[in-house]
């Protein structure tokens, strides 16, 4: 009936339709009686009224009866928050970090962040929630998993969930944050367990590619072209500066169209620094978690936004010097740590 993903949502779903269900049965009891005795004793039937003192066991029975219906609805939200607040051992861990006005999640034991969320199914994930301690609180909500939670600047909440049903469902914040609070909006796709692999695999395949800073520096290169930068422009960008890389929706946002007071230049090498670092002292903040050849797509789409041909461009020297600054051409990907499934699986198959 209701879109219901794990195992919390049916246990939410079932204690609102409970109360909900109550609810309604004494309204319709209620009202039912109230005609009732409209009507059996109308004045034109009964022109003398009768004086009663009281019943004593019509006062227990509704007393008693709706004392035991409320700790009946108690018990069955308190059953739930448990099951809310119980993270099961050995669940896998998602830093989410809600910002004005995007989502991010990390997964620790993997070294890289993506801004749209993928869970393997059937097995527990607990979220853990925060903001920089410079930005407002938000809320995590993702509704066909019946979880909300605050992220608030400087503290850490939690949650957790269970996928059990694959398929692409909705996040939104629902705590009012300003502006952009109705685009903070991101994806939460769930996936089959060796899917779900395959994709770590690709995005730390992706995150630790080492870059070829010739062809990082050239904007038709093939893996420039291959990412789209429009996209990574929308998602990071535009919640301060212009769609069209003109004017900004935050005091002393840069425009992108002018090359007046750039802090660390219009070149690829500025770009790319000011993504990795942020401008300290403004509200530039870094972007660290993007992968160095997103931050090269996106730098190029930045430069491309200014109308002129008079755009400084960096020497040779200067993309040496980034190469060596930021180790671009030598980034490895890190270690694995096997699944102890996986591991045992390995075991087995080489024993055998
Ligand atoms: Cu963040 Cu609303």
């Amino acid at each position: 009936m209701l879109l219901a993903a794990s195992d919390i949502a049916r246990e939410v779903d079932s204690a609102f339709l409970w109360i909900g269900g109550a609810c309604l049965a004494l309204l319709l009891l209620v009202t039912a009686a109230m005609l009732f005795l409209v009507f059996r004793y109308h004045h034109t039937r009964n022109r003398r009224p009768a004086q009663i003192e009281g019943n004593l066991a019509l006062e227990i029975a509704w007393i008693v009866i709706p004392g035991i219906l409320v700790i009946l609805m108690f018990f069955k939200g308190y059953r739930g928050f448990e099951l809310m607040r119980g993270v099961p051992p050995g669940a896998m861990v998602v830093n989410v970090t809600g910002q004005k006005w995007f989502w991010t999640f990390e997964y620790p034991d993997h070294k890289f962040s993506t801004d749209r969320l993928h869970l393997p199914l059937g097995r527990p994930v607990r979220f853990n929630l925060t903001a920089p301690a410079d930005d407002v609180a938000h809320s995590f909500y993702i509704p066909a998993f019946r979880v909300k939670e605050d992220c608030v600047p400087g503290k850490l909440t939690y949650l957790w969930i269970e996928p059990q049903q694959l398929g692409v469902f909705n996040i939104f914040c629902a705590e009012f944050c300003g502006k952009d609070h109705s685009k903070m909006i991101a994806e939460l796709e769930v996936l089959a367990p060796e899917a779900f692999e395959a994709w770590v695999e690709a995005r730390i395949a992706d995150r630790f590619k080492p870059v070829d800073i010739v062809r990082a520096a050239d904007p038709a290169a093939e893996e420039i072209k291959a990412r789209d930068a429009q996209k990574l422009y929308r998602t990071y960008c535009t919640a301060c500066h212009g769609p069209q890389g003109r004017g900004g929706l935050v005091e002393g946002a840069r425009d992108f169209t002018s090359l007046e007071g750039w802090k660390n230049g219009p070149t690829l090498s500025g770009l790319f620094k000011t993504l990795a670092e942020g401008i300290p002292g403004t509200q530039m903040r870094s972007f660290p978690h993007i992968p160095a050849w997103d931050r090269f797509a996106l730098a190029h789409r930045v430069r491309a936004f200014y109308p002129g041909a008079d755009l400084p461009s960096d020497t040779p020297e200067a993309l040496a010097a980034l190469n060596q600054a930021y180790k671009l051409d030598q980034v490895q990907p890190p270690r694995r740590r096997l699944p102890i499934e996986k591991a045992m699986e390995l075991l087995d198959r080489e024993s055998r």
